[in-house]
């Protein structure tokens, strides 16, 4: 959550923060702002909403500016306000920080401060950190980071800006993603990649507790200790069509539409010679007796879909959301396996829960979309999906992918325990025809529901193995857009208890693409339709009941593979109902892309 962006070269500072805030927009927009070296001096220009707000009152000012910082925010402490956005000054405006991530003990820091007379402008637990530098007796700017860093426990990416260092950049990072992009006009610093497409031919990937000082000549690494360390650049393999909208309304949409396009790539990667598959040892897979996989929110939702396919392999898998995996029981098993799926690879507790795998020694293989994630650097294996930058809150195209992925896996694994060979996806010719049902799939039904469903108070999703993994992803997907209350649920429970909220006024979307499930699924329609609701039946089964409204028929393909067809529409459901109701769905309320806090 929130963005960082930084700038120090030739060219106009404020236009390349204002320029890199709108790319790091989808990690928060609840507020944004600048400082920047003004003749000399700080000069800070913020505000709550947007960054097009920002970039409103930015109009005609900060004309000569060459270096600066820029932020844009999703509020953990402290409301969404102009006082409470980045970046902050210290009370004698000698420091100025923008922070991403949170400060667990920033209210002792606070109170210490406090004693000492320091007043604060906000409410946030990141001003501490401008006044603690400011307030350090450290002889050197680099020494008071340094000691900055001791002194705070949490999460962190923070860019620092001292008076008196003029176009001088300072940052720092643990356990939050930080960038240095190196251009032949200067250097960048950003929280993603993404920020740097266009700008950068070369970017590094800061290290865990690294320290960095930039100019706009050079940019030297040290460690914690202040050792001098070695920067590492990687070329910059995204153009700007990756990640620009291009002619479509908004990123959600052409992600729904780039969702064939996830498949096939993620399959290619799986299919190559050297495929990732292979690098996990044999010896590892050949006697697995258990495999957890974890994730939070959609990743969770593509795991319990992997799960299914691989029981009927028998594989014994169980699914963890991240945030619990973290503080529950550790279960000594014998040869566990633990896969760690997260789109952004940035997620704090999917981070953690696989530094706790790491701690009891269980192999850890991550699922990620972004290369340079932090996942990627901690786990022992990576397997890639190949969907491309996801820039809408909402995952799509990357959730089609991780199924991919994990489905390869999965294959994988059942090889090698039977010893059976295993050099190409057992998947592929499956997989390539759901990729060409997908991208001729007709959308006419979802436009209807979508219709109905804008004016609807509560929607519940249903479905019975491997559709009810469906039904959580697709309630969601509705829920986190359209800002519909939307459940989901097992269609075996629903007359356990959630009967009681079905009525005239309740539209339940049932999920049913497994025929030795259809015909109870259907006693479960019956069951609805009594009580008065709307039954709308999404599959690829001939259907025919007065208790039925409206069907949303699926092209078919094998049965084990039907959740890649069945999600489809329902992101479609999802992204269509939030337009209706004049939402964005690239920003929906109070959420933001990358989690970066626990
Ligand atoms: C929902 C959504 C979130 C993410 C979750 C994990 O559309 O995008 O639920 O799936 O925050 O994010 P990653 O996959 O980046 O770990």
């Amino acid at each position: 959550m929130c963005g960082i962006i930084g700038y120090v070269g030739t060219k106009s500072a404020k236009d390349e923060l204002l320029e890199g805030l709108k790319m790091l927009e989808y990690r928060g927009y609840d507020s944004a702002g600048v400082c920047c070296f003004e003749k000399g001096d700080f000069r800070v220009i913020k505000k709550k909403g947007k960054v097009d707000a920002l970039i409103e009152v930015c109009q005609g000012q900060l004309k000569d500016t060459h270096c600066g910082i820029g932020h844009t925010r999703w509020a953990t402490h402290g409301d969404p306000s102009d006082k409470n956005a980045h970046p902050f000054l210290s009370e004698n405006n000698s420091v100025a920080i923008v922070h991403n991530g949170i400060i667990e003990n920033f209210e002792a820091l606070k109170g210490g401060l406090q004693k000492q007379g320091v007043r604060f402008r906000s409410d946030t637990d990141s001003e501490v950190i401008a006044q603690l530098l400011q307030k350090s007796k450290c002889e050197s700017e680099l020494k008071k980071v340094q000691e900055l860093s001791n002194l705070l426990v949490g999460s962190y990416a923070i860019a620092i800006l001292f008076r008196g260092l003029e176009n001088q950049i300072f940052a720092i990072r643990k356990n939050s993603p930080l960038i240095v992009g190196k251009a032949k006009d200067g250097y960048y610093l950003a929280s993603d990649v993404n920020a740097l497409v266009d700008k950068t031919d070369e970017y590094h990937i800061m290290e865990e507790n690294e320290i960095i000082w930039i100019d706009s000549h050079d940019c030297y690494a040290f460690d914690k200790n202040l050792q001098a360390v070695e920067i590492n650049y990687h070329k910059m393999d995204l153009s700007k069509q990756d990640i620009s909208r291009g002619a479509f309304e908004h990123y959600m949409l052409k992600e729904i539409m780039q969702v064939p396009n996830a498949i096939k790539q993620t399959i290619k990667e799986c299919d190559a010679p050297h495929n990732p598959y292979m690098r996990i040892p044999r010896e590892i897979l050949k006697d697995l007796k258990h495999i957890t996989i974890i994730g939070c929110g959609t990743a969770f939702n593509a795991a319990m879909t992997a799960s299914h396919y691989a029981r009927e392999r028998d594989i014994i898998v169980d699914c963890a959301y991240a945030s619990e995996y973290r503080y529950q029981k550790y279960l000594n098993i014998e040869n566990e396996v633990c896969i760690f799926v997260s789109q952004s690879g940035e997620t704090a507790d999917t981070i953690e829960a696989l530094k706790i795998a790491k701690e009891h020694n269980i192999p850890t293989i991550v699922v990620t979309n972004v290369a340079s994630s932090t996942l990627n650097k901690l786990a022992d294996y990576i397997i890639p999906t190949k969907a491309g930058p996801e820039i809408a809150v909402a995952s799509t195209k990357a959730y089609s992918a991780q199924i991919t992925a994990l489905y390869g896996l999965m294959d994988y694994i059942y090889c090698i325990k039977h010893k059976l060979n295993c050099r190409s996806c057992i998947l592929k010719d499956k997989l390539a025809d759901v990729v060409d049902k997908l991208q001729n799939f007709n959308f006419t039904k979802i436009n209807k529901l979508a219709e109905i469903l804008k004016d609807s108070e509560r929607v519940f999703f249903i479905g019975r193995g491997v559709d009810y993994a469906t039904s959580q992803e697709a309630s969601l997907k509705l829920k986190e857009i359209s800002n519909i209350h939307s459940e989901s649920l097992f269609a075996g429970e629903l007359k356990h208890g959630t009967l009681a909220l079905i009525d005239e006024q309740t539209t339940v979307v049932v999920i049913a693409t497994q025929k030795h499930l259809f015909d109870k699924t259907m006693n479960s329609i019956y069951e609805i339709k009594a009580r008065g609701a709307r039954v709308v039946l999404v599959t690829q089964f001939k259907a025919d009941s007065d208790a039925i409204d409206m069907i949303v028929e699926l092209p078919c393909t094998d049965q084990a593979i039907m959740a890649e067809i069945a999600i489809y529409p329902m992101q479609m459901l999802a992204y269509k109902t939030a337009v209706l109701k004049g939402l964005d769905p690239d920003k929906p309320r109070n959420l933001a892309k990358s989690v970066t806090v626990e």
